[in-house]
C-alpha cells in the first residue's frame, strides 16, 4: 500500500489575503525549482477563512500543484450561528480538507472529542476531507500514558465514521509539548505513538481503513528534522506550523524525498 504524504502548512492566524498571495506564488515558485513530484508528496495550506477565496482563485487559476483548506468548521448546518462557518460554505470554496481538533481549539475553547467527531462527520457530508488532530499535554507524556491517552482520543474523535470514511481521512498527531515550542518529538516518539493509532484503527475499523488512513506528525517539524520523521513507517506527512510560514522553509520540507 502506498500513501501519499501529505505535507500541511497550518497557518494559524497569520498572513492576511495580500500576503497569502506572495506566500503562495513563491511557495510554487521554489517548489519547483526544487523539482517537486506530486506523485511523491502533496502539498497543502491551511488557511485562515479570510484568505480562502484569494488562495482558491490564485491555485486554480495558476493551475499551481498545491491543495488548500481552512482551519476549522462549525458543527452546525447553517442558521443563526453567529461568527460561525458552514462546511458547505467551505465546500462552495473548493477546500478540500478541513483541520478539525487542533489542539489550540481543543485549549482555548474547550473543543471535546465529541465536539470534533460531530465537526468531522460535517466536514465529509461535504465532500471535503477533515484532518483531525490528536496529541496529548506534557504532563501526560510524563506519566507514561501518552499512548493510551490518545488511543481513547481516536475511539471519540472517529465514533460512528465507517470504515471507507475513516480510510479516506487524515488523522495528526501532535504532542501538545512539542508545538510551537522548538521541541520536537524524537522519530521514535512519532513512531510509536502513529503506529498505535494505525492498530487501533484496524482493531476498530478494518484492515483496508487502516492501510489506507493517512497519519500525520504534527510539532516543531522543519525542513532539518523532516526526512528522520518522514523515514518512519507510520508516519505519512506532516502538519506544519510556524517553519510553513516561510515559503522556502516550507518548499524544503514539501520536497524532502528529493534529498
Ligand atoms: P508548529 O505547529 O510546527 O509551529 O510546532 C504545529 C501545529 O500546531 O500544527
Amino acid at each position: 500500500m502506498s500513501r501519499l504524504p501529505l505535507l500541511a502548512g497550518n497557518w494559524k492566524m497569520n498572513l492576511n489575503h495580500v500576503e497569502a498571495t506572495g506566500v503562495v506564488q513563491k511557495l510554487a515558485w521554489t517548489m519547483s525549482d526544487y523539482r517537486h513530484d506530486k506523485t511523491k508528496a502533496e502539498a497543502a495550506v491551511i488557511v485562515p477563512f479570510t484568505d480562502l477565496r484569494t488562495v482558491q482563485n490564485l491555485i486554480e487559476g495558476d493551475k499551481l500543484s498545491i491543495s488548500f483548506g481552512a482551519q476549522d468548521v462549525s458543527v452546525h448546518e447553517s442558521g443563526a450561528y453567529t461568527g460561525e462557518v458552514a462546511a458547505s460554505m467551505l465546500a462552495k470554496l473548493n477546500c478540500r480538507y478541513v483541520v478539525v481538533g487542533h489542539s489550540e481549539r481543543r485549549e482555548y475553547h474547550g473543543e471535546t472529542d465529541e465536539l470534533i467527531n460531530a465537526k468531522a462527520k460535517q466536514v465529509i457530508a461535504n465532500q471535503m476531507t477533515p484532518i483531525i488532530c490528536v496529541g496529548e499535554r506534557l504532563e501526560i507524556r510524563k506519566e507514561g500514558s501518552h499512548v493510551p491517552y490518545v488511543l481513547a482520543q481516536i475511539d471519540g474523535v472517529l465514533a460512528g465514521l465507517t470504515p471507507a470514511q475513516v480510510g479516506a481521512l487524515v488523522i495528526a498527531y501532535e504532542p501538545v509539548w512539542a508545538i510551537g515550542t522548538g521541541e520536537v518529538a524524537t522519530p521514535e516518539d512519532a513512531q510509536e505513538v502513529c503506529g498505535a493509532i494505525r492498530y487501533r484503527v484496524q482493531e476498530l475499523f478494518g484492515a483496508e481503513a487502516a492501510d489506507k488512513v493517512r497519519i500525520q506528525y504534527g510539532g516543531s517539524v522543519k525542513s532539518s528534522n523532516i526526512i528522520d520523521i518522514m523515514a518512519q513507517p507510520d508516519v505519512d506527512g506532516a502538519l506544519v506550523g510556524g517553519a510553513s510560514l516561510d515559503p522556502v522553509e516550507f518548499a524544503r520540507i514539501v520536497t524532502y524525498y528529493t534529498r
